[in-house]
């Protein structure tokens, strides 16, 4: 062995903590969600769930609800993408569905995007919502609503401006959560 390798491999504990942290490059892919995603999904969602108010879903949502949604949204060949690092695991996901169950409503969907908490405020979600638009379009859908929390949802309602949505509305004071009453921000998109 040589005298370096040597000191290198032999550096006091202290030393070593002294170290700077590890760049870990931030490098993902989108694809299609698949069921096996599903777990994963479920947890990044009722991360939110528990902690925040940007949904207003107060019971974490149970596995078989989460596979229920992808395999109706997947019948109905609407998109659903998760964003993959290198190492497989899904840091996100977005999809689109029906904003209403009534026929003549069926060229405009809802939209959802949740990334893992410490995936956020890198640029993931803004590559996951581009790409859930042009797999909307191309679906022949004409219409997207983000529906959003009027407090603790900055970052999504600045996200969805940027991508020309518009605001259409507000809600006000129509959940209660957290010992709060809570208001929606309607935007929409036409994909024309
Ligand atoms: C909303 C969400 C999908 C956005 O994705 P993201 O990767 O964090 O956002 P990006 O890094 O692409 O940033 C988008 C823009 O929002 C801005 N932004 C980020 N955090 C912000 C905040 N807390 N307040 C205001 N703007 C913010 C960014 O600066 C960026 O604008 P810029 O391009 O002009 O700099 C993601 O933060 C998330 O999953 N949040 C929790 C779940 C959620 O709120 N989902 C939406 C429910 S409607």
């Amino acid at each position: 062995m040589l005298e370096e390798e040597y000191q290198a491999t032999n550096r006091p504990v202290g030393a070593q903590r002294n170290l700077p942290p590890l760049e870990v490059p931030f490098e993902y892919s989108i694809r299609d969600a698949r069921l096996e995603d599903m777990p994963d999904i479920r947890e990044i969602y009722n991360h939110y769930v528990a902690n925040s108010t940007v949904t207003f879903d107060e019971v974490a949502q149970s596995l078989r609800e989460t596979r229920a949604k992808f395999q109706h949204l997947k019948k109905l060949g609407m998109p659903y993408l998760v964003a993959e690092s290198a190492g497989q695991q899904i840091l996100g996901y977005a999809y689109v569905y029906p904003w209403k169950e009534k026929a003549a409503y069926r060229f405009t969907v809802e939209n959802s995007i949740y990334l893992r908490a410490a995936s956020t405020g890198k640029g993931l979600g803004t590559v996951l919502m581009g790409e859930l638009i042009l797999r909307s379009k191309q679906a022949g859908l004409k219409e997207i609503i983000a529906v959003i929390a009027d407090r603790g949802a900055d970052a999504s309602i600045k996200m969805h401006r940027d991508f020309g949505f518009k605001e259409i509305g507000r809600m006000g004071k129509v959940g209660f959560k957290f010992d709060r009453w809570l208001g929606t921000v309607l935007m929409q998109k036409s994909l024309k």
